[in-house]
């Protein structure tokens, strides 16, 4: 052990205490030791009777919309005067998951000396009892009410603050919560992204009418920077979100998104391309085999979409070099009759596709479908196919690879992630390329508005499909028959 002199052993002792007092007081007081952000700062500052934090996500709107939360039912706020407590204030969520995940942020930044001891929080239940309750030793109590799940017995309920986390898309609760405040005079904060598949235009007009007050922030690097600090924010895994950040943000999201979920504005833009960073000049190829980028192995795979009509029915052939970190896609084949086909002529035209490429069925590594099409003449569906292919092939039972129908095991939002994950490959120089034969393929890439029913959406949903192993996630791809061309 090093012997210190007394004098410098007591400073070394009274330094390791003062900072085991810090750290207690900041395990006790979590949001006191928070620095916040420009947009942050504005919302908590803000006295408006009603409010509204406006950003894209990612942006801490959860945290700060906790924190303010939390000081009036403390009664003591850094930043402005509040209703001396106790209040009752209500969280409302649009989802049991989402109130989880905001009790959660809630239960991170409570200040545990000024709860009442029998608070528990766990992160399957959220906040313990039937009411969901926060309790403060002053009496202040916060509940979580979802939306459609809890009768929001409004007509007793006496509300001071309410807090909604991620818009409502619905006028009416707004309306009842609203008229319940006025008798209280009290409060109400929304903090969100527009991104909703409900009408927003009731809060829009709000706002142009000034009864709320609205803090809207675009994604620029300076709004993560916490007041006072050099350095920004980071993300959960490290990343600073600095200048760089902000970037790959906005190349990440799709053109037409990203105004709504980066900047935070209120309605998606109409740009006319679904996949804007599609382009002839740096995706087609003349002749993918000649042309020396096919790298010596690659994975096979196959993509087929139905429908009745002409162009409704597709298919796509794709190669897939995995060696590197992203996977490099070419398109080199498409199946899109210009008229309304059976399932055996479609079972002939995948073949041949496949043929002019001088590839079996046998050498493909997966083949995805979609579900079924049932039509006013034709219905199709994968056994349809799988048995339509295997009679040519002269295969008794199964195929291999299986056909296997690409939306099996998914989340019901993999539309626009796999969207976005076309897009992101577009981005990555050297990564996307079709061949110029695929003309339909290329004439929807560049046209395809992000419509279900335009006539481009089947071969986009063809491409989907044949690339399911790779955005479709890592348990998606077990079982997956990895076998390898050359
Ligand atoms: N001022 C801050 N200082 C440090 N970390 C923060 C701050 N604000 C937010 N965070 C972190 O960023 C994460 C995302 O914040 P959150 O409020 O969930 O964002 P949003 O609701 O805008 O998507 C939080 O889990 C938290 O860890
Ligand atoms: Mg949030």
């Amino acid at each position: 052990m090093t012997a210190y002199p007394p004098v410098a052993r007591r400073a070394l002792v009274s330094l390791a205490r003062d900072s085991l007092v810090l750290a207690e007081r900041a395990a006790r007081r979590p949001m006191d030791h928070v620095r916040w952000t420009p947009p942050q700062r504005a919302f908590l500052e803000s006295r408006s009777p009603f409010k509204l934090l406006r950003t894209g996500n990612q942006f801490g709107k959860t945290w700060a919309g906790a924190c303010e939360l939390i000081a009036r039912c403390t009664g003591h706020h850094s930043y402005k005067p509040v209703r001396p407590p106790p209040i009752e204030a209500w969280v409302i969520c649009k989802s049991w998951s989402q109130s989880i995940a905001i009790q959660q942020k809630v239960w991170r930044l409570l200040p545990r000396d000024e709860i009442v001891p029998e608070t528990s929080f766990s992160a399957k239940n959220g906040f313990a009892g039937v009411q969901k309750a926060v309790v403060f030793r002053n009496g202040s109590v916060v509940r979580f009410k979802t939306v459609g799940q809890d009768t929001l017995d409004l007509e007793s309920a006496t509300i001071h603050y309410v807090w909604i986390d991620e818009p409502l898309g619905d006028e009416h609760t707004f309306g009842a919560l609203q008229m319940r405040l006025r008798r209280t005079g009290g409060d109400i904060a929304i903090t969100m992204t527009p991104a909703t598949t409900g009408d927003l235009r009731w809060l829009r007009k709000l706002v142009d009418e000034g009864m709320v007050e609205d803090l809207h922030f675009r994604m620029e690097a300076a709004n993560f920077v916490p007041v006072g600090a050099t350095e920004p924010l980071r993300t959960e895994d490290g990343t600073p979100m600095d200048a760089l950040w902000v970037e790959e943000q906005l190349a990440k999201t799709l053109p037409w998104q990203r105004g709504v979920r980066c900047h935070g504005e209120w309605e998606f833009s109409n740009a006319t391309r679904a996949l804007e960073s599609f382009s002839r000049e740096r995706h087609v190829v003349h002749g993918v085999h000649a042309s020396g980028l096919l790298p010596a192995r690659v994975e096979l795979a196959l993509g087929i979409d139905y429908g009745e009509d002409a162009l409704r029915t597709c298919g796509v052939e794709v190669y897939v070099d995995t060696a590197g970190q992203h996977p490099r896609i070419f398109v080199v084949g498409e199946y899109a009759p210009q008229q309304g086909t059976t399932v055996d002529m479609d079972a002939d035209g995948i073949l041949e596709m496949l043929a002019g490429n001088g590839d079996r069925w046998s050498d493909l590594d997966a083949a995805w479908a979609d579900k079924r099409y049932e039509g006013r003449t034709t219905r199709k569906n994968a056994r349809l196919f799988h048995d339509a292919i295997a009679r040519r092939l002269k295969v008794t039972g199964e195929l291999r690879p299986q056909l296997r129908v690409a939306k099996r095991g998914l989340r019901r939002d993999h539309f626009w992630s796999s969207i976005r994950w076309l897009h992101e490959a577009m981005i990555r120089p050297g990564h996307f390329h079709v061949d110029a034969s695929c003309a339909w393929t290329i004439e929807a890439l560049e046209k395809w508005q992000g419509g279900e029913a335009e006539i481009y959406k089947d071969i986009i949903d063809a491409l989907r499909y044949a690339l399911r192993a790779y955005w479709g996630g890592r348990a998606d791809q077990q079982g997956r028959v990895v076998r390898r061309r050359f």
